[in-house]
């Protein structure tokens, strides 16, 4: 039997954002909610997601990951800020796992957690609200199936939302998230990708919440490599943003370069915003996909039954293929667009 990438073998999980010859384009800004642990490549999720007028950010929702929850928060405020953005709110979530310890990654972003830049202290606030109460009101009030998640850091603020009311899942057209690996295996231990392991819990929670998932895995990042004369592209817009992700992603490459002995190193999250604006720029396939929680040798392993050996229901949209060309001619086109 010959499986078709593209099309589901079994259960009805369709792509709500998969395009087809008959899907009229959209005539209205697509509301997300951007959960994330700022964070270099976050940052750069953050500003592409900025600069397309196709998406409607309803609000960024920090988490701790990458660097403990105050310094994202705060690294969240700094970014809007310098994409011009000041009224985009800002809210504090989770500042740990669910059920375990928080792991952060300093080693890769460095103390700040965006080092590379130096931006100026946010004159804007944390909304007052806790991230995971405001989530749950804006899908309360929302209508079935309206708000796209897209958490690019442990899903820990999502789950906390979904393990409480599990019946707001009706209310999220899709969970587009970065996390997971499965061919190329971990990034962080041999088995398990970096938002995965620090709550492996919230990525099962948000796997089998019954909302439809797309999972952006190292297995599709680690296929678009960012190469200096890219980085030096996005220098040469000569503006604030431009200036200041070339800094970040300066930094925030060398570790990857070193680690995996390449040129260049992935640029995870603004994957999950591509995405988002040009589907057809990716390949994968809908199978099931399961989270290791109980193994200590395979804690935050996502187990992927690529080729449907078992009966496992069908629960995510896994992709495992890029346009990197149309990945970062995007990426340089949206930070064009920012001051
Ligand atoms: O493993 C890569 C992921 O972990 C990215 O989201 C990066 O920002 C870190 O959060
Ligand atoms: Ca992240």
């Amino acid at each position: 039997m010959t499986l078709d990438l593209d099309c589901p073998p079994t259960g009805n999980h369709q792509n709500p954002n998969k395009l087809t010859s008959s899907t009229p384009p959209a005539i209205t800004p697509r509301p997300i909610i951007i959960d994330t642990d700022p964070g270099q490549d976050d940052a750069l999720a953050i500003l592409a997601a900025i600069a397309a007028p196709e998406l409607k950010i309803l609000g960024i929702t920090a988490v701790a990951g990458n660097v403990p929850l105050d310094l994202t928060a705060n690294n969240a405020l700094k970014i809007c800020e310098l994409a011009g953005r000041p009224d985009i709110p800002v809210f504090a979530g989770r500042d740990r796992p669910l059920r375990r310890d928080l792991i952060t990654a300093e080693q890769v972003h460095g103390t700040t957690g965006i080092d590379g830049a130096d931006l100026p202290e946010p004159t804007t606030s944390l909304q007052p609200q806790n991230a995971v109460d405001w989530i749950t009101e804006q899908l309360t009030k929302a209508n079935e199936q309206e708000i796209t998640i897209c958490p690019v850091g442990p899903m820990s603020n999502i789950a906390t939302v979904l393990e409480a009311y599990p019946t707001l899942s009706s209310k999220i057209r899709e969970i587009v998230c970065m996390g997971g690996g499965f061919f190329v295996g971990g990034n962080t231990t041999p088995t398990a990708e970096f938002n995965v392991l620090v709550d492996p819990e919230a990525a099962q929670i948000v796997l089998h919440s019954g909302a439809p998932v797309t999972m952006l895995p190292l297995d599709v990042t680690h296929k678009a490599l960012m190469a200096h004369h890219w980085i030096s592209k996005v220098r040469t817009l000569g503006t604030h943003c431009g200036i200041a992700a070339a800094n970040m992603l300066e930094f925030y490459e060398r570790f990857d370069m070193e680690k995996y002995g390449t040129s260049g190193g992935p640029l995870h999250d603004p994957n999950v915003i591509a995405y988002l604006l040009h589907p057809e720029m990716y390949k994968g396939r809908y199978c099931n996909v399961e989270i290791e929680t109980i193994s200590p040798l395979t804690t935050g392993m996502t187990v992927v039954d690529w080729w449907g050996v078992t009966d496992r229901p069908v629960n995510c949209y896994y992709i495992t293929e890029v346009d990197a060309d149309g990945f970062y001619n995007l990426l340089l086109e949206l930070l064009a667009r920012l001051p």
